[in-house]
């Protein structure tokens, strides 16, 4: 089977990655050249774990090709899976652009019948669009050419995207013909073993699943981080009533961890869209709106909770941060809370330094006056204070004996709870986490 990827980043590459993997023969293209030559060199241009080994074997085994041509992606297959990005314009709506320059390329090259898969995450009533555009770029070229325009919404999560791929909770489909669903069907029947339920829709719901999902999910942390909030103020422990609620069955254990907020590229992004969605159909989306509000303040935390200690002045501190990433395992920067404490340190006139085992180089390309460190314990070397921002499996059992030799005030604010806070007070620090 020959499918052809639009799009190289986490989404586009760990599919294409994957469907090459099975056996399908794949061509990824990407109009970002140094993306390609970073490819076409042996490189892989996101962090992710697993996926430079996957991406070299099926290069290797020759399945998976690379190009910057759109032609290339037409004439190579008639699947043609749409992972380009759809960034958050400035005023709060998706930046279809990609999209759409995507949907008028094919619908003026397509030659053959063909499936066009929309991927990316978009807002609802995309796929429409998409398909009138396809339709009237082939009507203005006066040929009949059979095209399906497929919402197939990727639910992957950064750090763990190849098992999401190969095992995913749920397929959604958002189709409209006999002959999408049949190409469809062929192109995940070899996952279908892992008994995942595949959801056959139109492309609205389809759209509207992504969304829903994405919310919930967000939903979810800014409640806890509210009740986190409430905790320190009534003196209750957050991280025993995490326990206490997350072991109703009816409720669960996953995204009810506190923490200094969200980031990365869908939570933000979809949540604010869909808000916007909602006020174009003169109807407000309450619950969201108080969901991303409460993430605007809790990214501004953990410099609270700082400026706090040092009595509001900062003026000239030294202030070490561990963890860049929205999240461990990926070097994803994108809306990450790191962003946000970056720039109250410096407009607080501190020098800072960060370690983040894979996300220095966006930080070296935003901040140049930030002390890029070589390790965890370089980065806390004279320091008034350090801020966990994420939890990197390496920052949980640190040699705390070095790290409070080379602090110069033992100060350890934890933005992800990963810490015993008895055990801290016993060895000396002043540590302060969210909730407590
Ligand atoms: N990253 C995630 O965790 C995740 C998860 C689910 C869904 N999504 C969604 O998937 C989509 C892709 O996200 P991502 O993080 O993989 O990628 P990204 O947004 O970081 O980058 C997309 C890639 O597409 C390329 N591109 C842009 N326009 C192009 C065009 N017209 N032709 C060819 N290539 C083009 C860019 O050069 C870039 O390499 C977005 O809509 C995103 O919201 C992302």
């Amino acid at each position: 089977m020959n499918i052809s990827v639009v799009g190289t980043s986490y989404v586009g590459l760990v599919s294409a990655a994957c469907f090459a993997d099975l056996g399908a023969n794949v061509l990824c293209v990407d109009t970002d050249a140094r993306r390609i030559s970073t490819l076409l060199y042996g490189g892989i241009p996101v962090y992710e774990p697993g996926l430079e080994a996957l991406v070299k074997r099926n290069v290797d085994d020759g399945r998976l090709h690379f190009s910057t041509n759109l032609t290339d992606a037409y004439e190579h297959a008639p699947i043609i899976f749409c992972a380009v990005e759809t960034p958050p314009a400035a005023d709060g709506t998706t930046d279809l652009s990609q999209v759409i320059a995507l949907a008028k390329s094919f619908g003026a090259q397509v030659t053959k019948p063909s499936t066009f898969i929309i991927r990316s995450t978009v807002p609802v009533g995309t796929a429409s669009e998409v398909n009138r555009i396809i339709g009237e770029q082939i009507a203005a070229r006066a040929v009949d050419v059979q095209y399906d325009v497929v919402s197939n919404p990727d639910f992957l999560q950064e750090g763990t995207a190849i098992k999401d791929f190969m095992s995913p909770d749920r397929v959604i489909m958002g189709l409209s013909s006999k002959r999408a669903k049949a190409v469809m069907s062929r192109i995940y029947f070899p996952l279908k073993s892992n008994n995942f339920p595949i959801i056959y829709t139109d492309n609205t719901t389809a759209e509207m699943i992504k969304y829903a999902s994405t919310s919930m999910l967000a939903t979810r942390v800014s409640f806890m981080n509210e009740i986190a909030n409430l905790c320190e103020r009534v003196g209750a422990d957050v991280n025993i009533v995490r326990r206490g609620v997350g072991t109703d069955s009816r409720i669960g254990s996953k995204y009810i961890y506190p923490g200094c907020g969200y980031g990365g590229t869908c939570f933000p992004k979809d949540i604010k869209d869909l808000i916007k969605i909602a006020e174009r159909h003169d109807f407000s989306m309450d619950v969201l709106r108080a969901v991303d509000d409460v993430n605007t303040k809790q990214k501004h935390l953990l410099f609270q909770k700082l400026s706090r200690f040092y009595g509001g002045d900062l003026k000239g501190k030294t202030v070490a941060l561990w963890g860049l990433s929205f999240k461990p395992e990926t070097d994803d920067m994108r809306e990450a809370p790191s962003i946000v404490t970056l720039d109250q340190l410096m407009d607080a006139g501190c020098n800072v330094r960060v370690y983040d085992p894979v996300a220095m180089n966006e930080c070296r390309t935003r901040w140049n006056s930030v002390y890029c460190a070589m390790d965890m314990y370089d980065a806390v070397n004279g320091a008034d204070a350090l801020l966990l921002l994420t939890e990197w499996r390496q920052f949980r059992l640190p040699n705390w004996e070095r790290v409070k030799a080379n602090l110069k005030t033992p100060l350890v604010i934890d933005g992800r709870n990963i810490y015993n806070p008895k055990v801290m007070g016993e060895m000396g620090f002043n540590y302060y986490c969210i909730g407590l």
